[in-house]
């Protein structure tokens, strides 16, 4: 369902529009939330595969629109994504961030935002793709992790990385504990990637990092 009207005299204000994307409680949404007054990006689009998630509580307290799609309710992947493209579309979306989307990316999104699309991911890739990295960390006895932004390609986890961040790992961490840590620096890396990429100081047009 999409709710609330368009917002798009961003352009006007000459800020980048931003789509998040997230499955679940959206703390990274909301870090991005809480930046965007003082940043030269906006986000305009929240969109979620499970209809109810936290997230889109928070797009609407902070006014924005969100688009909530059940895959299940498509014939399938191509259509499902058919359908967030042309709300994409509508919102003349220039940027989507994958945060906290649990889901793979169809080629149907990824050829209409190959280089526009980015992915956090809780681990200094490429170690650790796929679900449950903070425990993988753990589980491989490492001592330093982290998190990663990195462009989306169609693999997992796996495409161009544009910036990372560290965190120690304590013997006494189990993935709790240092997933928390993690997310600390995600919030932080996350808006100074987008407020880079706004601001035009990290070119990602086409795949190509400059
Ligand atoms: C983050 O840790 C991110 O790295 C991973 O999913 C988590 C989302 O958390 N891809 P939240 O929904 O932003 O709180």
């Amino acid at each position: 369902m999409v709710s609330t009207t368009r917002v798009n005299d961003y352009h006007e204000q000459g800020r980048l529009g931003v789509a998040v994307f997230a499955s679940g409680t959206g703390t990274n949404l909301q870090a991005l939330i809480d930046a965007q007054a003082a940043s030269d990006y906006q986000i305009v689009l929240v969109v979620t595969d499970k209809p109810g998630a936290m997230a889109i509580e928070r797009a609407r307290s902070a006014g924005i629109s969100s688009l909530e799609l059940s895959p299940k309710d498509f014939i399938d992947k191509a259509a499902y994504e058919a359908q967030i493209l042309k709300e994409l579309a509508n919102y003349e979306i220039e940027l989507v961030v994958l945060a906290g989307y649990m889901r793979i990316v169809g080629a149907t999104l990824l050829q209409a935002y190959q280089g526009r699309m980015l992915n956090l991911h809780p681990s200094l890739l490429p170690a650790f793709q796929g679900i449950a990295a903070p425990q993988q960390a753990i589980d491989a006895g490492v001592k330093i992790s982290g998190c990663s932004v990195h462009l989306v390609d169609e693999g997992l986890d796996t495409g161009p990385i544009i910036d990372q961040r560290a965190v120690p790992v304590y013997v006494t961490d189990d993935a709790a504990s240092l997933q928390a840590r993690i997310q600390q620096e995600e919030y932080k890396l996350l808006v100074e990637v987008v407020q880079a990429i706004a601001k035009e100081k990290i070119a990602v047009n086409g795949g190509n990092i400059k």
